[in-house]
């Protein structure tokens, strides 16, 4: 929780705000922007705004919750006097624990519907290998949940912080987290993850994900975040990726010049920029009506990368179900939950071998220089492949 800078300073009127605006000579425009944002004014602008008015710059910066690594220090310095004067909130547990019984349980997870905390209290410290969440982005979207997606950032900042501090808990040590969410939130949560886990990868997935605004950027990646819990993951295997050739004639698009002999057979190394996830956006393949399904190829990488079969996932914001039903094929224990209703995610197990061969199509994409039909159309029209070259000649490299 912060208080708005107006509130800190005791201004109650328009007249009053507008006079310190004038006493420290910056426009009304910009102080009610700081207000209204929660952004720091400058630091000359504090000198400013502390002469004038006697709240100092540090009573600002608590009161607005943005802490500086010398505002950090400062109170590491005092920290048993004010861990003093502070009350515990924390005493204060839930015990919305009963009622829980799964909707639909599987031979490798169950499902619930309820609100994900309530999932979070009830399950053990260290229980869980792999934590997938795909949240709400704050986006005004509706939701089958009719649940609020137009939070105060603020609000929506602290509601995420006490989800993923649960999730944290509940992660086995060397389990992986990841976070899927627009690039604005995972600044301000990655923040968060990096004073309780260890960063791995920022990964960008080129989706675009809302429309174009003038004066703006167009929208056109999503940020999944990887941590893990402790030094390193207890399991990391990554796909490696067939090299993109032409659509067209099948030929190179990178000139590997001398080295074509020396390329991995498996393929490329995968980078921390994936430009192969489909949208679901087309209500033919979509498995719930409105929005944020995701692909099925991307929790199949998230997983292989992360866990192996009967280790344990945690999805805390269901949705379609994407998750589980890719932890259900691959043979991973899962735990789900989603607020709203789960009767899609139900009927999708209900005929969940349908799905095999997408995801069997994808997974036999990955860990190969050429596609199959890639390496067969090359053959035929004489393009080198990695059997042009003699066993003998291959001296492996990794090679992008
Ligand atoms: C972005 S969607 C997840 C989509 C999912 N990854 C998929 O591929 O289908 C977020 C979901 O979280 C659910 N949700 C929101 N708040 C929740 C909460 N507190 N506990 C559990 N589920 C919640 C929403 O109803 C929504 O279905």
């Amino acid at each position: 929780m912060s208080v708005q800078l107006f509130d800190i300073l005791r201004l109650k009127s328009k007249a009053e705000i507008s006079e310190l605006c004038r006493k420290i000579g910056i426009s009304y425009d910009l102080l009610k922007y700081y207000n209204d944002n929660n952004i720091l004014a400058s630091s000359s602008e504090l000198d400013a705004i502390t002469s004038q008015t006697s709240v100092e710059k540090f009573e600002i910066m608590i009161s607005m919750g943005i802490m500086s690594r010398e505002l950090k220090n400062i109170l590491a310095v005092n920290a048993e006097r004010i861990s003093h004067i502070l009350i515990d909130d924390n005493a204060k547990k839930t015990s919305d624990t009963d009622d829980l019984k799964p909707e639909l349980t599987t031979d490798y997870g169950s499902l619930y519907r309820a609100d994900c905390m309530t999932v979070l209290k009830n399950t053990a410290d260290n229980s869980v290998d792999v934590v997938f969440a795909d949240p709400p982005f704050n986006l005004n979207k509706k939701y089958p949940s009719n649940m609020n997606d137009n939070l105060i950032e603020e609000e929506y900042l602290s509601w995420s912080e006490k989800w993923i501090d649960e999730c944290i808990r509940i992660l086995k040590p060397g389990g992986s987290f990841f976070l899927w969410n627009i690039p604005k939130w995972n600044t301000y949560l990655s923040d968060f993850l990096n004073q309780r886990l260890t960063f791995r990868h920022w990964i960008t997935t080129d989706i675009k994900y809302s429309l174009p605004i003038q004066g703006r950027l167009y929208p056109s990646h999503y940020s999944l975040l990887y941590y893990c819990k402790g030094k390193k993951p207890n399991y990391f295997n990554s796909d490696r990726l067939p090299m993109e050739i032409c659509p067209k004639c099948k030929g190179d698009l990178k000139d590997y010049g001398g080295y074509k002999d020396k390329m991995n057979p498996k393929g490329i190394s995968m980078t921390d920029v994936w430009y192969d996830i489909p949208p679901v956006r087309h209500t033919k393949y979509k498995k719930r009506k409105g929005a944020n399904e995701l692909s099925i190829k991307l929790l199949d990488r998230i997983l292989e990368m992360s866990s192996q079969p009967g280790d344990v996932v945690f999805d805390p914001f269901g949705g379609s179900g994407s998750t589980y039903l890719v932890a259900e094929l691959k043979k991973r224990r899962w735990l789900g939950v989603e607020i709203g209703p789960v009767e899609d995610i139900i009927a999708r197990f209900s005929d969940i071998e349908s799905e095999r061969p997408l995801l069997d199509k994808y997974r036999n994409g990955y860990n190969r220089l050429f596609t199959k039909e890639g390496l067969a159309e090359r053959k035929k029209r004489g393009l080198w492949t990695n059997e042009t070259f003699k066993k003998d000649q291959v001296l492996v490299l990794d090679l992008d």
